[in-house]
């Protein structure tokens, strides 16, 4: 899809379609471009306002024709919801509500008239081609035949700039862009099955990423974790014929040899719970259990598009977790590369184990600044907070607001559980250092963030258990249903804002304009 920013005036513009921006209001704005452009058709869109066919409640929207009046023969108007309300997500729902509700009419080129706000240009600018790219997205290689899409035409996207905005409008829409491809590409990874997605295909994306953007990339296998002693992502492994993969993407910009920030994401292409085997009810879903891998695959290759100056490695221990005559077993006990002893316990709780392994590398072999970790972990994550906020624990206050605060602005919302001393009681374990589940159902979350503590020693480090925000069952405004892609707009934010302050400091956090319309 090509998205591009035109100077053309909103009623010259060669499109098939012009969306514009409304907020819930009974009147236009005097003297606003809207306000124009309804002058010059002689009063259909107040028409629309005056009769309540629209209400300009968030995400509703009315077809105009123009009957000749200007030169584009239709005019969608989109609602932006009450101006109290009015933030940066509301511009993204209708950048995706313009977009989606097009493409249903079949038609090929779009324009879109930015409303005016107090947002800065760039911003304006990404939220907008973000919100149309991600809300456009759909998962079509498996289909051989044509569903409702087939009235698909839509492949030309403009924004309208006026003025001197247009520079930063196009900063904004390359950014958009950007970003929109790596939570797409995420998605895919995600929605794809586990027969094509599995450890090996992950490896082969992600030296297919490396090639394009200039990323380093580095594949360890099994015989690789063996020499480091990644006992505990080697047992989750034995039990499948689909060989692991410990995936290493690196972001090294001249100049800056300071110590990285690590990403890492738990790349289970399918977890069938192994021994202690799942319910099939749903199971099938456990094919996203890759999510936070996928995240970080995609951050990575937005961070290399989008120019990021510092220093980031992104791991993803990659993995299948499947029962079989050499699958680990309940007793067992495994030993981390950190040189701890795990007893297993329950073989689901597997993601633990794998990023225990990748969590112990990246402390010894980068002393990173801070680590951010991304996993589907727990169900209980999913209960406790549902599908609206990432669940999120750790041992870094400032790391912690900074994601907070990115969640806000990018609308991955985090919500902090806490990673109190006491909770690490809970898996101490009769026979070796630590075991992977608690002896009850309590706190399942945290139990799991308690044994990733583990292995992190005194680095800065966030854990966000997505297991609720990787997946939705409804279609939202930009995010059709199934793999979500979170936690990449939500870390290329959070890393953005730290470019100036050391990861360490306790400086407050950038809080950006919350936004409001003119
Ligand atoms: N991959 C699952 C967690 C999950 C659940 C992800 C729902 C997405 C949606 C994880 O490996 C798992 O099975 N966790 C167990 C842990 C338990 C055995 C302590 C769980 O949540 O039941
Ligand atoms: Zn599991
Ligand atoms: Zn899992």
């Amino acid at each position: 899809m090509q998205v591009a920013v035109k100077r053309d005036k909103p009623e010259r513009v060669a499109a098939d379609v012009l969306a514009i921006f409304l907020p819930q209001e009974k009147s236009l704005a005097p003297k606003s471009v809207v306000a124009q452009l309804d002058q010059r058709l002689e009063g259909r869109i107040r028409e629309y306002l005056d009769s309540g066919d629209f209400s300009g409640a968030l995400n509703s929207t009315a077809l105009v024709h123009t009957g000749g009046k200007i030169q584009v023969p239709r005019v969608l108007l989109v609602g932006l919801g009450k101006p109290a309300a009015f933030k940066i997500d509301v511009l993204r729902q209708a950048g995706a509500t313009a977009a989606t509700s097009v493409r249903r009419l079949g038609v090929s080129a779009l324009a879109l008239l930015p409303p005016a706000s107090d947002l800065e240009p760039v911003e304006v600018g990404q939220a907008l081609t973000e919100g149309a790219l991600l809300g456009l997205y759909t998962l079509k290689r498996y289909k051989t035949v044509a569903e409702n899409d087939d009235k698909d035409n839509l492949h030309e996207i403009a924004l309208l700039a006026n003025g001197n905005a247009q520079r930063a409008l196009e900063n904004g829409v390359k950014r958009g862009q950007i970003i929109a491809e790596a939570v797409n590409m995420a998605r895919d990874l995600s929605n794809s099955p586990g027969n094509e997605v599995n450890p090996s295909y992950l490896a082969k994306q992600a030296q297919e990423i490396a090639a394009q953007t200039g990323l380093r990339c580095h594949v360890l296998d099994a015989a690789g974790m063996r020499e480091h002693g990644m006992g505990c992502l080697l047992g989750v492994a034995q039990g499948s014929d689909q060989p692991p993969a410990f995936i290493m993407l690196e972001h090294a910009p001249k100049g800056t040899k300071a110590q990285p920030i690590v990403l890492v994401g738990k790349g289970i292409t399918f977890d069938s719970g192994g021994i202690s085997i799942k319910p099939a009810a749903n199971m099938e879903d456990m094919k996203m259990d890759m999510s936070g891998g996928a995240a970080v695959l995609g951050t990575m290759q937005a961070l290399a598009q989008l120019g990021y100056p510092r220093r980031v490695v992104g791991l993803v221990p990659a993995s299948e977790n499947l029962p079989s005559g050499n699958a680990v077993k309940p007793g067992d006990i495994l030993r981390a590369m950190s040189g701890k002893t795990v007893e297993v316990i329950n073989t689901d709780a597997e993601g633990r184990l794998i990023l225990a392994d990748a969590l112990a590398y990246a402390v010894q072999e980068f002393k990173p600044a801070c680590i951010v970790d991304l996993a589907t972990l727990t169900g209980a994550v999913v209960v406790a907070l549902g599908s609206q906020a990432t669940g999120m624990m750790g041992t870094d206050k400032a790391m912690m607001d900074r994601l907070r605060a990115a969640g806000d602005y990018s609308a991955e919302r985090v919500w902090e559980l806490p990673l109190f001393d006491e909770y690490s009681k809970q898996i101490k374990s009769d026979v070796a250092d630590i075991k992977n589940v608690s002896n009850n159902r309590e706190a399942g979350s945290i139990i799991g963030g308690a044994f990733l503590k583990e292995f992190v020693g005194d680095t800065p480090w966030v854990h966000l258990d997505i297991a609720g925000t990787a997946w939705t069952r409804e279609n939202r405004a930009y995010i059709p249903r199934g793999a979500t892609g979170v936690g990449i707009r939500l870390l290329v934010t959070a890393l953005e804002e730290m470019v100036d302050q050391p990861a360490q400091s306790t400086a407050k956090v950038g809080v950006r304009p919350k936004g409001s319309i003119r």
